[in-house]
């Protein structure tokens, strides 16, 4: 029987410490953080995601604003508000909901958003810093990661890591956090992918695994070695007649099969989710600070 790790009840636990820095920060006269996310379109899932993070910020004290454009937005109407936000002094963190209207260059949008602003860590400079180690902005899913990985004190120093994906969201992020130095670090990683021959043979070798790949079910228990920690990224909606919103969030582990072979495991939903919304709290606090410096 494997330990759930529950990154709803880590996610709350650490946004209680966030509230309780925001509340001393007021205290001492200055302005709570602020975080601006954009939303272009209507996409279902885009909406409750900004809608929980705007949710998650008033809980903690922040400012939360949602600016929601039409899909037919213009690329350079987008620029120009991206310019004004990077400008506005009341303002710590900005994020564009993505994917984007495919009229609009999602890396145009990324690289405009000034790098300290930058709370989900898409801007070049900060996945510079991640890739030489320097401090600087984490995205978000692969810093709630650590965040679940250390609250749980799951030890990742001289462990093998299989990453199972090799996105610039959480795959290549999350492969280079893990081997970096530090107190969630220091593992021995492996990147598979797509293109990956004979998966298996790397999985079955790992101590700890990280599915992100956005296939429902795609690590099953057989590619799992005993004792293994698992950690499924995969949020699909998938139809499910059964549920009054006609869908279910289908994670990229095949929990029935896998969760018997694991030490631990991160279910879906109320696993990395969660995480993923409070490192973002995280990263706006962070950019809040270092304004106060
Ligand atoms: N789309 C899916 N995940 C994310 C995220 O973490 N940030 C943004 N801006 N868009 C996303």
């Amino acid at each position: 029987m494997a330990l759930i790790l529950n990154g709803k009840e880590v996610a709350d636990t650490l946004k209680q410490k966030i509230a309780q820095e925001v509340e001393q920060m007021v205290a001492a006269g200055h302005r709570a953080p602020h975080l601006v996310a954009i939303l272009v379109g209507n996409d279902g899932g885009s909406q409750t995601y900004v809608g929980a993070k705007e949710k998650a910020c008033h809980e903690v004290g922040f400012g939360g604003t949602v600016i929601r454009y039409d899909e037919t937005i213009t690329e350079e109407q987008l620029l120009a508000k991206i310019a004004e936000i990077n400008a506005d002094p009341e303002i710590d963190g900005l994020i564009v909901q993505l994917p984007l209207p495919k009229h609009i260059n999602e890396t145009k949008i990324t690289h405009a958003i000034l790098p300290q602003k930058d709370v989900d860590g898409f801007h070049d400079v900060n996945m510079g810093q991640l890739a030489k180690g320097n401090d600087g902005i984490v995205s978000a899913t692969p810093l709630g990661i650590t965040l679940i990985l250390q609250h749980y004190n799951i030890e990742t120093a001289g462990k093998h890591v299989v990453v199972i994906g090799r996105s610039n969201i959480v795959g290549r992020p999350i492969s280079i956090l893990l081997s970096n130095p530090g107190p969630v670090g220091n593992a021995t990683v492996t990147v598979c992918h797509s293109r990956t021959q004979n998966l298996s043979h790397f999985t079955l070798q790992a101590d700890i695994i990280v599915a992100a790949i956005g296939k429902p079910g795609f690590v099953t228990g057989d590619m799992v070695k005993e004792g293994a920690v698992v950690i499924d990224v995969g949020t699909t909606r998938i139809d499910d007649a059964t549920k009054k919103a006609g869908w279910r969030l289908s994670g990229d582990v095949d929990f029935a099969s896998v969760e018997p072979k694991a030490s631990a495991i991160t279910p879906v939903p109320g696993g990395v989710g969660p995480m993923t919304i409070t490192a973002l709290l995280n990263n706006t606090l962070k950019a809040r600070k270092a304004q106060l410096k």
